[in-house]
């Protein structure tokens, strides 16, 4: 088989290094990719939102499938276009990507469907947002630009001042752009947080393993939210008891909400968990892997991914036996020093041919380039360094060794991923 992938990150780099392991698998293409993707399959020089020319190129060099990795194409509905062309593709449909499109649109099915979530308002016009505020808010309140903002458009606002000017940056200024034409106004959760990736197929649901993200840019949670600064799986905190709960009242719920609503799903749907006092609810949901959540559970996974998802195309998932690996695996996201604010580029990465001898220690490309021959960072999240060990500990100190192989100039890390495993 021809695949080609659409994305350029640490996730489209394994999604890209998994494919590459399926006995089916003859050639890769990224587009428009990065260096470490360039080292397993060729770059096509288009970028993600060109809908029409990418699904030439799938018709001209006979793709048999493409997958979408990131948020903004899907929500575009690209899936659309390349099923026009009669092209095989793994991704929901722009009615579905809504799902992670709209935060109105999900909260407002969760609340049709009886799915926990957190109690929530939503405003399309300012003044009223305000008088919310002002009359019925208890604090912290959290606010959220209701469309895509590359995870950045959640604000946590302790008082009525803060929120106020949340409002005015999300509604007023428009700092999240068009994501903010529309806000939801929702009720502060506390517990622990759980990712678990899934695959659907319009009817069915198989759950890949879970994982916990590291949002905040700073150790122990401060700074600002990133894309996500490290991970680990399995999340010890998801136990076969929350399994249960989610499963029959989240998970097969949201499946069969879709599929009511005329939205049929068909792609990975990325639930985003917090284990509160009353039992785990719905933060978000997203309508593609997570980055870097791709990075630390596709390692672990033993079917063929080909396989998984070509049978979420054709729906028959029911017919897979998903596997994970015992092992365990661990993701430190090396950026360059100021993300996800301001940061220098272009510095070249020194080390990275000491990942060549080991098969438990992977180094997935996300913000970087080539340049005179040598592979120079390009964005903010440069490198996910991820290591496989016998437990989440092992798994940890693998991780943050290799995290020291590799060197560039502005070299920035969290040093507490996965941490909290030590208070289990
Ligand atoms: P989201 O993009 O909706 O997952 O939000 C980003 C992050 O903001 C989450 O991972 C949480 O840490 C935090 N967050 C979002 N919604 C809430 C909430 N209702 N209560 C507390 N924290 C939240
Ligand atoms: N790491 C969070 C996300 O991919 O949305």
């Amino acid at each position: 088989m021809k695949i080609l992938i659409v994305g350029s990150g640490g996730r489209e780099h394994v999604i890209a290094w998994k494919c590459a392991q399926s006995p089916k698998v003859e050639k890769i293409y990224c587009a428009p990719g990065n260096a470490g993707i360039a080292q397993i399959a060729e770059i096509v020089p288009l970028k993600a939102d060109q809908y029409e020319e990418l699904a030439c190129f799938a018709k001209e060099h006979e793709i048999d499938l493409t997958i979408i990795g990131m948020d903004d194409p899907l929500v575009g509905g690209i899936v659309d276009v390349f099923e026009a062309h009669s092209l095989r593709v793994f991704g929901p449909r722009k009615n579905a990507a809504i799902l992670e499109g709209s935060k109105a649109f999900s909260k407002d099915l969760m609340k049709k469907y009886n799915i926990p979530t957190a109690a929530y308002e939503t405003f399309t016009e300012k003044e009223k947002a305000i008088d919310y505020l002002k009359s019925s808010a208890s604090f912290p309140v959290v606010l959220k630009a209701s469309g895509l903002a590359l995870g950045k458009g959640v604000l946590i606002c302790e008082t009525l001042e803060e929120a106020l000017e949340g409002t005015e940056q999300i509604m007023g200024i428009k700092k999240f752009g068009a994501a903010g034409d529309e806000m939801v106004i929702e009720e502060f959760m506390t517990g622990r947080e759980v990712s678990v990736l899934t695959f659907v197929d319009g009817t069915h649901i198989k759950e890949m393993a879970s994982a916990q993200d590291h949002k905040r840019a700073g150790d122990g949670d401060t700074g600002l939210n990133t894309g996500g600064m490290g991970n680990f799986s399995p999340s010890p905190f998801y136990t076969e008891q929350v399994q249960a709960f989610c499963r029959e009242k989240i998970f097969q719920p949201t499946v069969d909400a879709m599929k009511a609503e005329g939205r049929e799903f068909r792609g990975v749907i990325f639930f985003g968990l917090m284990l509160t006092q009353d039992g785990p609810k719905v933060l978000e949901y997203n309508c593609r892997f997570g980055d870097p959540e791709a990075q630390v559970v596709l390692p672990r996974m033993e079917n063929d991914l080909i396989d998984v998802m070509e049978a979420c195309i054709d729906g028959t998932l029911d017919q897979i036996d998903l596997k994970f690996s015992k092992d365990a695996c661990v993701c430190v996201v090396l950026a360059s020093d100021g993300y996800p604010a301001a940061y220098e580029k272009g510095k070249e990465i020194r080390g990275l041919e000491k990942f060549d001898d080991s098969d438990r220690h992977f180094c997935f490309h996300a913000g970087t380039a080539l340049k005179d021959g040598k592979i120079v960072t390009s964005g903010g999240r440069v490198l996910g360094i991820t290591a496989l060990g016998r437990d989440l500990k092992d798994a940890r100190a693998s991780a943050y060794e290799a995290v020291g192989w590799v060197d560039f100039d502005n070299k920035y890390f969290r040093h507490d991923i996965a941490k909290a495993i030590d208070e289990v």
